[in-house]
């Protein structure tokens, strides 16, 4: 028996709309790579913010950024919380990259194409192994625009908000009100999606879900089917 399916899956979406949740059950089922690609920002974001760069100096960002190494692997071995571990210059920073401050930065940092061109560079080497869901704003524009299946979550800005506070909240996290949560959701989608450089938008080959009224395993179901991981007969 072998089994028919795509190489790489594309997911994008806006703010926390569950994308690298689903993207870590379906790469776990299907045994494939994950790559939240969100989290190379966040920790160019934490790099400028530790090193003191100005966030609105472009040049020294990139260049910051050009200069730190970034390396996402397994949750294995560490808390239970974690999907990932992403080390900065061989520092745990998992946890460091959801700081409130680099929320508050990363959408700034992420529209320097110089910054992009990096991460960009990185993702698509990834890609070409093959066996990979990525995970973030512009993969099946920009990262992957080849991939065979590109899928686009999304739901309303105010169920986003409620799961990002649930999550912060059942990982002992309540420096942010919801409040707080959903105005720094709104303000990230703004930017994101009205940045010159890749901004957030479906691609034409996308599929969009609105996951507003699902579970997480609902929406495993559904891109499973959608994927048609079929089974087909070998000698
Ligand atoms: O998890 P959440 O949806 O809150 O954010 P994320 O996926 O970790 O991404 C954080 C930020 O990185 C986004 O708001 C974008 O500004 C940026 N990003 C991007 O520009 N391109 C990507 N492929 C992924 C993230």
């Amino acid at each position: 028996m072998t089994l028919e399916q795509p190489l790489t899956i594309a997911i994008d979406g806006p703010a926390a709309s569950g994308k690298s949740t689903i993207g870590l059950l379906l790469a776990e089922r299907i045994g494939y790579i994950f790559l939240d690609t969100g989290s190379m920002y966040r920790t160019a974001t934490l790099a400028a913010l530790r090193s003191g760069v100005p966030i609105h100096d472009e040049n020294a960002v990139v260049t910051l950024s050009e200069q730190i190494h970034i390396d996402i692997g397994s949750a294995t071995g560490y808390d239970d919380e974690r999907m990932y571990t992403v080390w900065l210059d061989g520092d745990d920073v998992t946890w460091d990259i959801r700081l409130p401050a680099v929320e508050q930065n990363v959408s700034q940092v992420s529209s320097y194409w110089g910054v992009r061109e990096q991460m960009v560079r990185l993702q698509r080497e990834m890609g070409q192994r093959g066996r990979i869901v990525m995970v973030g704003r512009d993969i099946g524009t920009v990262v992957l625009p080849d991939a065979p299946l590109k899928l686009y979550i999304t739901a309303s800005a105010e169920e986003r908000a409620r799961r990002r506070w649930l999550e912060k909240q059942e990982r002992g996290d309540d420096r942010s009100t919801y409040d707080a949560i959903l105005a720094d959701i709104k303000r990230r989608d703004a930017i994101d999606s009205g940045r010159e450089h890749s901004p957030l938008r479906p691609a034409d080959d996308a599929i969009i879900i609105d996951t507003t009224e699902k579970s997480p395993e609902q929406l495993l179901q559904q891109i499973l089917s959608l994927a048609a991981f079929q089974t087909v007969s070998a000698e």
